[in-house]
């Protein structure tokens, strides 16, 4: 599974890519205005840093509008994702974009149909918002697993790019029913080393090092 993270702050990408952690960023309108950084710069920079898809979402609403965006972001470097969203427009803008050779992430989708579109349209990533289901009572995670056996069923290259994530948890439900990539951000994927028992037994290995003065160097 390929991990993508959700940020468009560039001292936390660069510190997971240093890791090897990085296979690619998704980043977003509210991510971007975070940043407090221009769309086309920070852009740019995270390009520099990796070299997976890095998705850089569109701003206009309709399909011509979305089409000559996407056609400026891809400028920006080869490893471009146009994220455009899952409306009608978004899907015309998908095929265009797509049919040129560009990569296109559709992004906020909350059904398997909006996923069977999204394929059909030429879309290199599909991105089910897994936490903002989960926040209105839904089952994000069924949605992951629906989109799976669809695309399964009939062999759509879309990869299922599992976004919204909020915790290790989801991160680990996705990998067991097989999201291609999931999109997290630094801290949900930094946290999924944490365990108690592990601290707990390094706690306990320091102190049988200090009591018995073990030293390799
Ligand atoms: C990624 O592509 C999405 O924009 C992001 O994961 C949304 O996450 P949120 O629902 O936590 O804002």
């Amino acid at each position: 599974m390929k991990f993508f993270v959700d940020t468009a702050e560039i001292d936390a990408i660069a510190e997971l890519n240093d890791l090897g952690m990085v296979d690619g960023v998704t980043t977003n309108p509210s991510l971007i205005k975070k940043s407090g950084r221009d769309i086309l710069e920070v852009t740019k920079e995270i390009c520099d840093l990796v070299s997976g898809p890095v998705s850089a979402e569109v701003v206009a609403t309709d399909a011509d509008a979305m089409i000559a965006e996407g056609r400026k972001l891809v400028e920006i470097a080869e490893n471009i994702a146009v994220k455009v969203p899952l409306t009608w427009d978004g899907l015309k803008a998908c095929k265009v974009l797509s049919g040129e050779g560009h990569m296109v992430n559709v992004t906020l989708c909350f059904s398997a149909n909006q996923a069977l579109l999204a394929a059909k349209a030429g879309a290199t990533f599909i991105s089910p918002f897994i936490g903002r289901l989960d926040d209105i009572a839904l089952d994000g995670m069924e949605l992951i697993e629906d989109i799976r056996t669809i695309y399964d069923n009939y062999g759509f290259e879309t990869e299922v790019l599992a976004a919204s994530i909020r915790s290790a948890n989801h991160i680990q439900d996705c990998a067991r029913v097989g999201a291609d990539v999931i999109t997290a951000p630094p801290a949900v994927i930094k946290s999924l080393a944490n365990h108690p028992l592990t601290d707990k037994g390094l706690a306990a290995f320091l102190a049988d090092i200090e009591a018995a003065n073990i030293k390799i160097l």
